[in-house]
């Protein structure tokens, strides 16, 4: 199985982006939380901080929009050179139509889900997403602990991806640690993405060590 860890920005230092993207070079991607101030009670960054880390990072965005109106702002950020977009499934209007669009743009499509959100419905657009985030804490803060309820949707969501024979890549997002980590490989997941986990210690090190745990 193939492991991905993603460190997550929104632990970094705000005022040294490019320096802290440097620690993390040993990370498959770099995790991008948006923020809008409406779908989530707090605010981070747009486009223009998306378009400029893009230009610097030496590994791929990973781009998680937690902002309402997902169908109008999403593509900028793939028109911006992200290698993958993630919007929130409680704020798209049409999910299918916006992950053809994100596609057609050249970048990968994912589709959020809200630790209250079912998976369900959204089972059968499957073949219509490269991957899948299951929240396992509410968007909007780091530093949250995991919440292990997530679970059992995490592991349904990763029997329809197998038993449909696909390639989609089934990502966990909030309180991923080494404490948590290998719950959530057992349940299914093979993205992770870590915010205070990689950016507290040596985030060279904390990566390999999440590797590691995540691959027991
Ligand atoms: C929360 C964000 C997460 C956050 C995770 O809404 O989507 O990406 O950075 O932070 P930790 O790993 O500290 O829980
Ligand atoms: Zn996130």
């Amino acid at each position: 199985m193939t492991t991905r860890i993603n460190p997550s920005i929104l632990a970094a230092d705000f005022a040294n982006f490019e320096s802290e993207l440097q620690r993390i070079a040993t990370a498959d991607l770099v995790h991008v939380d948006i923020m809008d101030n409406h779908f989530v009670p707090n605010l981070t960054f747009g486009l223009p901080m998306v378009e400029r880390l893009q230009q610097v990072s030496p590994v791929p965005l990973d781009v998680h929009l937690m902002i309402d109106d997902a169908d109008r702002w999403a593509p900028g950020y793939a028109e911006a050179g992200a290698f993958s977009v993630t919007f929130h499934a409680e704020a798209a209007a049409e999910p299918v139509a916006l992950a053809r669009r994100l596609r057609e743009i050249g970048a990968r499509a994912g589709i959020a889900l809200k630790p209250g959100t079912d998976v369900e419905p959204y089972l059968e657009l499957l073949p219509e997403f490269d991957q899948v985030l299951i929240m396992t804490v509410e968007p909007g803060f780091g530093g949250q602990s995991f919440m292990n309820e997530t679970m059992p949707k995490l592991r349904r969501t990763a029997d329809a991806v197998e038993r449909a024979g696909l390639d989609v890549w089934l990502q966990v997002d909030g309180g991923i640690s080494l404490d948590t980590i290998g719950i959530a490989a057992e349940a299914g997941a093979n993205t992770f993405v870590a915010g205070s986990a990689v950016f507290r210690g040596e985030p060279a090190e904390q990566i390999a060590l999440l590797r590691e745990a995540a691959s027991r």
